[in-house]
């Protein structure tokens, strides 16, 4: 019942959503992530650069480009970049001075987010 009656009260919701789209909406473009690679280790504060497969690009891009970063399971609010054209393929970041740990992974904004494979970020300080 209380299911239903949630379900039927975001209908509305929706349509108005997809009514204030616009008279042309935009591209979706969702490009997936192709560095860094499975196992890839990168180093605490040090640049790196993050590539996706820009082919096939739309011209107007609809969806705001955002770089977050993820770690296990959880999609922290840890937000790398955002504001970028997703064109063109790649960034520039500093790698983020975190926990060493062998469980993160990007996640690029994006449509509904793209997860890069699953890579180490290592301490800027030698163990
Ligand atoms: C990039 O995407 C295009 C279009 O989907 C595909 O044809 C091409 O093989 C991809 N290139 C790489 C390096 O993944
Ligand atoms: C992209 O957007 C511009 C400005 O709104 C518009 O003039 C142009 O026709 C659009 N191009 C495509 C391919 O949708």
């Amino acid at each position: 019942m209380r299911f239903a009656t949630t379900i039927s009260s975001l209908v509305p919701l929706a349509l108005a959503a997809i009514a204030f789209a616009g008279p042309t909406p935009l591209d979706v473009f969702s490009p997936p992530i192709t560095f860094p690679t499975a196992g890839t280790v990168l180093v605490s504060k040090t640049q790196t650069t993050i590539a996706w497969n820009a082919t096939g690009a739309p011209v107007n891009i609809s969806n705001k480009a955002l770089l977050m970063l993820r770690k296990g399971d959880l999609t922290a609010p840890f937000i790398l970049a955002e504001g970028f054209d997703l064109r063109t393929g790649s960034l520039d970041i500093t790698v983020p001075n975190v926990l060493a740990d062998t469980d993160y992974e990007f996640v690029l904004f994006g449509d509904s987010g793209n997860f890069s494979p699953t890579f180490t970020i290592q301490s800027d300080v030698p163990a």
